[in-house]
């Protein structure tokens, strides 16, 4: 419409040397004033893009604004000092997401100092949001999380997360080093990373590599398959040397040679340590001494693998056939 009111005004002028006398000369200035006027015509009207764009942006600003932060506990007591391993308890843990319908249910478990447990239950029960919360990602709306008795408001989220480890299905890696993945920016030896990649099983993979620990792993390790990405976030978690570790299905890409040579290697290592073991697995669930079976946001069996497959419960149901089938290949 600018542009037509534009050449309207050009044609008007014109018309106006034909019939009202203007001269050419005047035509052209009439020509060369409406030049000057077009730049701040066109910069009102532009106010109007830089308007939407501005006002998109304010609103993800305010988006930012309106996030609630984590709160901030003080440091006032630490139960991981001078520790080898600690409790963990948990008292009526209730959980939503954005008030939906509740994920933990009034959820209550002690886990004592370096027990092995395994967390089972369908898909989507509520495993990965629990390990979040004993993390202190999310914050539940009821009940706490103690470490040693001591609850994670007076240890603080930050020491939390330095002496609790979690290894995840889908670990994130970053666009870098295999040395910086694994060390993420730490000073540590040489002989300790080759000793956490050798417990990981990943020792031959990261040999074969055209610059070893100085390959680059490319956006989120793409250049590793999902198995070795998983057997590469174990390997960090091993030098963090963590006083609790969690694995959620943390060995669920591996081949099952690979993975019983991995739970062997590890099993020194988390001897000492309380663990948690998230999986689906028969063989990731028999490393531990105690399962929790999770159904409707709370422990619905409680025991050991042999206890649980007498009850004849949940756990029977979905562990029964992979335990006769393991028995009846070891009989073979
Ligand atoms: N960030 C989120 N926001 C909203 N709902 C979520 C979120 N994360 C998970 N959920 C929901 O919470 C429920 C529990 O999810 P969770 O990841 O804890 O299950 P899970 O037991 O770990 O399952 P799986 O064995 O498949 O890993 C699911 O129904 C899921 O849809
Ligand atoms: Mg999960």
């Amino acid at each position: 419409m600018f542009l037509f009111g534009f050449d309207i005004f050009r044609a008007f002028s014109m018309f106006m040397v034909v019939y009202s006398g203007l001269s050419i000369g005047q035509m052209l200035a009439v020509f060369a004033y409406l030049w000057f006027m077009m730049g701040p015509v066109q910069e009102v009207l532009n106010i109007q893009y830089t308007w939407s764009g501005a006002k998109a942006a304010l609103d993800r600003i305010n988006d930012l604004i309106r996030i609630q932060l984590e709160p901030e506990y003080p440091h006032l007591e630490n139960p991981f000092l001078n520790q080898t391993t600690v409790s963990i308890q948990v008292t009526n843990l209730s959980f939503s997401y954005n008030n939906g319908p509740l994920i933990l249910n009034d959820l209550s478990l002690s886990i004592a100092p370096g027990q092995k447990v395994a967390l089972v239950g369908a898909s989507g029960g509520g495993k990965t949001t629990f390990v979040q919360i004993l993390l202190g990602l999310y914050t539940p709306s009821q009940g706490q999380v103690c470490y040693q008795g001591v609850p994670i408001s007076r240890i603080g989220m930050d020491i939390v997360r330095d002496n609790v480890a979690t290894v995840l299905q889908h670990p994130i890696l970053f666009q870098d080093t295999v040395r910086m993945n694994l060390t993420l920016g730490r000073a540590i030896t040489d002989t300790k990373l080759w000793e956490a990649l050798a417990i990981a099983q990943l020792q031959e993979v990261i040999t074969a590599l055209p610059a070893g620990l100085e390959s680059m792993l490319g956006h989120n390790g793409v250049r590793l398959s999902g198995g070795e990405r998983q057997r590469l976030a174990i390997a960090r978690m091993l030098l963090t040397d963590p006083k609790v570790v969690i694995l959620d299905e943390a060995t669920s890409a591996l081949d099952t040679a690979t993975e019983n040579n991995l739970h062997l290697a590890l099993r020194s290592f988390l001897q000492e340590r309380t663990t948690i073991i998230v999986a689906h697995r028969l063989s990731a669930v028999r490393q531990a001494d105690r399962v929790l079976v999770f159904e409707n946001g709370q422990i619905a069996e409680d025991g050991s693998h042999n206890q649980l497959l007498q009850e004849g419960g949940l756990y029977a149901t979905l562990y029964g056939k992979q335990h006769q089938a393991s028995l009846a290949i070891s009989d073979n």
